[in-house]
């Protein structure tokens, strides 16, 4: 493999698999883990034959957190010059969907690496927080922020300042992830792998207007996110998938898709 730090396959037609795979660390997230990941996100994003991506870690972690170790005798010169983290936000500008298949620790970083990613499926076992309060920090990869958007804030506010841990069933119950599928992880990527195949069953043009029409949501008013959407809306009357899809309805068969 070309890559040291994550895993890469295709399980399904239309679908990658991305596994975060630095077991003695528990998946912590260090610089070179996270080149890695952005390097096959990336290609994954730019790759016509893939529609949808799903993003795992192991059973015992999807991951611990940023590398702790790497990062104890950072000082601030360095990384504000450096940008710290500023690479991690790559994954959220990706057109096409990604999916985490959630098991075991999904602390820190690893929790707002879940949170950056479109859908979030869970197994029993996962145990989500931000502990970073422990450690004399606060998040720094958009956990205050996605989870009082999601979650509301009091319990970003008791997460954020207390650094306890939350379980998948307090997850699925503040709607964080979408679905808790057991028992381990590997029923999780199974019904990963098969959301992202039907999402990449469908048009691709379309599934990009989906995604970027529920994220305005989280980015605008509502007058402002129910205006982008009407255009998108509009817009897609411009594709071939908009006839072909209608037309198949009328005729009573099964669309073809040409992404266009
Ligand atoms: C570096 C880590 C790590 C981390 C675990 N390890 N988490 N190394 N950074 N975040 C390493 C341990 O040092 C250890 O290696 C090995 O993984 C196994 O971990 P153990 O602690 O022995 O396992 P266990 O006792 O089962 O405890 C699991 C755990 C604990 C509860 C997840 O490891 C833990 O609390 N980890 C840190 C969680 C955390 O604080 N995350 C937030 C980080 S800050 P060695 O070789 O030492 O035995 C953060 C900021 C993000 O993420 C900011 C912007 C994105």
């Amino acid at each position: 493999s070309q890559y040291e730090y994550i895993l890469t396959s295709r399980p399904a037609d239309g679908v990658a698999l991305i596994t975060l795979n630095r077991p003695k660390a528990l998946n912590a997230l260090c610089t070179p883990l996270f080149d890695e990941l952005n390097k096959a996100l990336s290609d994954f994003d730019a790759d016509d034959s893939v529609r949808a991506m799903v993003l795992t870690g192991s059973d015992r972690a999807f991951a611990a957190g940023a590398d702790i170790k790497e990062m104890k005798d950072k000082e601030y010169a360095e990384v504000y010059k450096g940008k710290f983290l500023e690479s991690w936000t790559l994954l959220s500008s990706l057109r096409k969907p990604i999916i985490a298949a959630v098991s075991g620790y999904a602390l820190g970083g690893g929790c707002e690496l879940a949170l950056m990613c479109d859908i979030i499926l869970a197994s029993p076992t996962a145990v989500f927080g931000q502990p970073e309060i422990n450690i004399g920090v606060i998040p720094g990869g958009g956990g205050t922020q996605r989870l009082a958007r999601v979650i509301g804030k009091s319990r970003t506010m008791e997460l954020t300042l207390t650094g306890r841990n939350f379980s998948a069933a307090e997850a699925a119950v503040w709607g964080l992830v979408s679905r808790v599928v057991g028992p381990g992880q590997g029923e999780v990527i199974t019904q990963a792998v098969d959301m992202a195949s039907i999402i990449a069953s469908k048009s691709a043009i379309a599934v990009q207007a989906g995604k970027e029409a529920v994220n305005v949501a989280y980015e605008s008013t509502l007058n402002e996110g129910l205006r982008f959407e009407r255009r998108l809306f509009h817009s897609l009357f411009a594709t071939k998938d908009q006839k072909e899809g209608m037309a198949a309805f009328v005729e009573k068969r099964a669309p073809n898709w040409t992404h266009s």
